[in-house]
């Protein structure tokens, strides 16, 4: 493996920092080393330096440099307990106040995973809101959106493929049976599901998602914890542009936005912390 010199960390860590506002930590030469090792044989680099200076100006370039360096690490009903508030108490309250619509309109939810990695998560709320609304579902416009820095990433959530290891440790044998269809190997999320879900490749540090609209529930796990503190406030700002004023936002179980954001409420039900928009 070709080692990398305290020079070329900076110039990798602010580059990355730049572009996608991951902060590495301590292990940054090794997650350095280890994760883009692959990419400069790729591009026949024989040092940091020099796969830098290739490569820099080009998008695509970027793109695998930042989709290598992030943790994509993430599961189906992940952390379990935000699932089981949004099936028991979030969303049976919005079907309620909702399900009449207007006379023209169908009754409408929206919901927005950001930082969705490869799609398990808006997989799994897709799950829950047919488990709920069964025959339902058809009255309703329901779109999940899933956005993701990485290219890798959004492609593989589009396709709702996924090996029967990912799948069976983390959905239920009933819901594997009757949301997953058998593909080769694989195991395909069933049409009507992959139906509610949109995926977009989005930087949530420059993009504006509020510009696809404004959201009823909003995820957003596991990705605020790569940011500093500036680039976290950014963060929950857009959030909170996002979020309808009943709307609720759900963060990672061991990520807190104290001192963070002042544009939230802390509420608590089914033993899972959830956030809403304080009053603006
Ligand atoms: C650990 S995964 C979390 C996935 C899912 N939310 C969960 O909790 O299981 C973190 C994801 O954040 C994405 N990410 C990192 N920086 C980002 C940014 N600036 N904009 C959008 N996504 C980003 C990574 O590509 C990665 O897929």
């Amino acid at each position: 493996m070709i080692s990398i010199t305290p020079e070329e960390v900076t110039l990798f860590a602010e580059f990355i920092h730049a572009r996608s506002g991951i902060v590495l930590n301590s292990t940054k030469a090794y997650l350095l080393e280890s994760r883009l090792g692959p990419l400069l044989d790729e591009y026949g680099a024989k040092s940091f330096a020099e796969f830098f200076y290739a490569g820099y100006r080009s998008e695509e370039w970027e793109a695998r440099v930042v989709d290598a360096i992030s943790t994509h690490e993430t599961s189906f009903f992940r952390d379990q307990r935000p699932f089981e508030l949004l099936r028991a108490k979030i969303l049976p309250e919005f079907f309620s106040k909702r399900q009449n619509g207007s006379k023209t309109i169908p009754p409408r939810l929206r919901i927005w995973s950001a930082a969705c990695s490869t799609g398990q998560e808006v997989y799994s709320l897709a799950m829950i809101i047919a488990e709920l609304l069964g025959g339902e579902m058809k009255r309703w416009h329901i779109t999940i959106t899933g956005t993701d820095i990485s290219d890798v990433a959004v492609n593989k959530a589009k396709q709702g493929l996924y090996t029967r290891y990912e799948v069976e440790r983390g959905v239920p044998l009933d819901l594997c049976r009757k949301y997953f269809e058998s593909q080769g190997e694989l195991l395909k999320v069933r049409h009507d599901l992959q139906a509610m879900t949109v995926f977009n490749k989005t930087n949530l540090l420059t993009a504006a998602p509020a510009g696809f609209g404004m959201y009823d529930i909003i995820f957003c796990r596991n990705v605020a914890i790569y940011f500093n503190q500036e680039n976290r406030r950014r963060l929950f700002q857009t959030i909170a542009d996002s979020l309808h004023s009943e709307g609720v936002l759900i963060i990672g179980s061991t990520e807190s936005i104290l001192g963070i954001s002042d544009r939230f409420i802390r509420n608590e039900s089914c033993n899972t912390l959830y956030f809403q928009k304080a009053g603006e």
